[in-house]
């Protein structure tokens, strides 16, 4: 670190030795149990109970831990770029929310550059092993497995695409030393980090399928029992793990000892062992693919494409929409509900049949988002009454294409990266390993991902492929939808979470919350959630007075919990961020 940046952090945080690092996370007045925050977050964590949004001038950040958004802010405080800041980010994350993403995991990254304006998208999704065949998630009979017998154990890691996609983001958009970004974690992992109430719970709820592997067992229930909330917890595994990158760079993880041992570990797995190899991990490459975009009132909303589903679905729900005054409608409108519910079966309908990792299958991307194409979809929508059937439909595309349905399962984990930097950068990133706490097995202090589980368990349907089938070297189709959107081509929304597939209606109820009904970022995240993919319809517990007229209208209606993970910075002559209510991160600015 250059000496006047050090200078800078150490007016800002001070010198961070052990002691101090343990005195910052037990501020007075939080009990053993409750989420302790460092003192800088203590104003943005008052306004996210208050409800109100943070506002700041220059930079700022948002994710799921308060110990992260602090590493995370702490780069940005000194000069550091987005990207340098999500580099310190998901190092923490992997530590202190480890069931939800971390280097086992995937992720997808979208980014505005300040300089150019241009938008990049990278894909560091997990990868099939190159011995996977479309059977991998069958029995012998070619009956699909039950889904935690495809999920816990090693047949479904593929190739984790986090190191090499934080590699990839510091050597184009980083200015900061590479091995810097890694301290706090490593001093966490070292001297031990409060175990945070949902990870204490969510250990507790799993507590049977990680104790089906002994040294996940031990870590996260030592002598048995479930690690308690404010319990400190050290990771000296994960330490070295991080000092490993940060000495040798993103590339050590694929090759030597720790591809050995993390292929060693999956092809070990008792009960359940998969086929990953070292030369798998040997071949593994983040892939930069163009962003999908796609204009709704006047905005452009940018995003990921296959293997996500994500902008594509977000993007067709939106244009399937633009024809109807949502803005005159207003969130307590079921009329407002039906249009989003039924756009969004509509889009989900294409979803299933098309949407898959396009270096194996064709998609038709530019087909489902044509605005001819969708016209004729929004037409569907123009009843008074929810559409009683919904099929997919048939785009403009230049390949012959005969696919079959899919709907593979998705179940809570995962963690959205929202930042703006001091240099005009703009960063989204959803990352995960997939289910929480991924495949169960743990290896040099991570655990590893369950991501071939977004693979449609079942090959073919009646003689017809699914697009998203198992084959060797492919990625798994996600609905993980990190957003940003954009007005004469400068960032002003950029967004994410997760959710499995209702990420996708997580993210298009923020977006109209914001453009169409005015909400300031932190309402807009906090708005109850309405989610409908399939038919029946998910209502937050909140929306119950919509509960009624959606039944009225044809709906089955559930009323339920709805886990979100949202983080919003909207950017206008200030910054103004909203972290969700409905989990543990917290947005913060300067
Ligand atoms: O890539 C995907 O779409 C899923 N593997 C994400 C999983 C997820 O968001 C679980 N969420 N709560």
């Amino acid at each position: 670190m250059r000496a006047s940046v050090l200078a800078v952090a150490l007016i800002l945080f001070g010198p961070a030795t052990a002691q101090q690092a343990t005195d910052a996370i037990a501020p007075e007045g939080a009990g053993a149990g409750e989420l302790r925050v460092p003192p800088m977050l203590a104003a943005a964590q008052e306004a996210k109970a208050a409800g109100r949004p943070v506002e700041a001038e220059t930079w700022m950040i948002a994710a799921a831990h308060p110990l992260a958004v602090e590493a995370g802010a702490k780069v940005l405080a000194t000069g550091g770029t987005a990207a340098d800041a999500m580099v310190a980010v998901q190092a923490v994350l992997g530590l202190v929310e480890p069931q939800s993403s971390g280097l086992g995991g995937g992720a997808f990254l979208v980014w505005h550059d300040g300089a150019s304006g241009e938008i990049t998208t990278l894909d560091g999704r997990e990868t099939a092993p190159l011995a996977a065949t479309p059977r991998l998630f069958q029995d012998e009979a070619g009956q699909p497995l039950e889904f935690f017998d495809a999920v816990v154990g090693g047949r479904s890691v593929g190739t984790p695409g986090i190191p090499a996609l934080l590699a990839e983001a510091h050597a184009r958009w980083g200015r900061a030393a590479w091995a810097g970004l890694f301290a706090d974690a490593i001093r966490l992992a070292d001297d031990g980090f409060p175990v945070s109430p949902r990870l204490a719970t969510l250990i507790a709820e799993d507590a049977g399928r990680l104790s089906r592997f002994a040294d996940t067992r031990d870590y996260f229930l030592p002598a048995g029992i479930p690690l308690k909330a404010g319990e400190i917890r050290r990771n000296p595994d994960y330490a070295d793990t991080l000092r490993l990158l940060a000495r040798k760079g993103g590339a050590a993880f694929y090759t030597g000892d720790m591809a050995l041992d993390i292929a060693e570990r999956v092809q070990r797995a008792g009960g359940n062992p998969g086929v990953l190899a070292p030369l798998d991990l040997a071949i593994y490459r983040v892939r930069e693919r163009p962003a999908v975009c796609m204009l709704y009132r006047g905005y452009e909303v940018c995003g990921m494409g296959p293997p996500s589903s994500g902008a594509t679905t977000v993007g067709q729900s939106l244009g399937l929409l633009e024809p109807f005054d949502l803005a005159a409608l207003g969130p307590d409108s079921p009329e407002a509900w039906r249009l989003i519910g039924d756009a969004s079966r509509l889009a989900f309908a294409d979803r299933g049949r098309y949407l898959a990792d396009s270096d194996y299958v064709p998609v038709p991307v530019k087909g489902l988002l044509a605005p001819d194409y969708l016209r004729s979809r929004s037409d569907l929508l123009r009843g008074d009454d929810m559409l009683p059937e919904v099929a997919p439909g048939n785009p403009a595309f230049d390949h012959a294409l005969n696919l079959a349905d899919d709907r593979a399962l998705e179940l809570p984990s995962t963690s959205q990266i929202s930042i703006v930097d001091g240099y005009g950068n703009a960063l989204s990133m959803t990352t995960t390993i997939e289910n929480g706490f991924g495949s169960r097995l743990m290896v040099h202090g991570f655990l590893l991902n369950n991501q071939l589980t977004d693979f449609s368990f079942a090959s073919h349907d009646n003689g017809r492929p699914i697009a998203n089938r198992v084959e060797p070297g492919k990625r798994p189709r996600s609905s993980m939808a990190p957003t940003i959107l954009r007005r004469d081509g400068r960032p002003v929304l950029v967004l994410g979470s997760p959710g499995g597939s209702r990420i996708i209606g997580y993210v298009v109820k923020t977006i109209i919350a914001w453009v169409d009904w005015g909400m300031d970022a932190q309402a807009a995240v906090a708005l109850p959630h309405l989610v409908n993919r399939f038919g029946p319809y998910d209502l937050e517990i909140g929306a119950g007075a919509l509960a009624g007229p959606l039944r009225a209208m044809g709906y089955e209606v559930d009323e339920t919990e709805l886990t979100s993970g949202l983080n919003v910075i909207a950017l206008g002559v200030r910054l103004q961020g909203g972290a969700d209510p409905r989990r543990e991160g917290l947005v913060y600015g300067q």
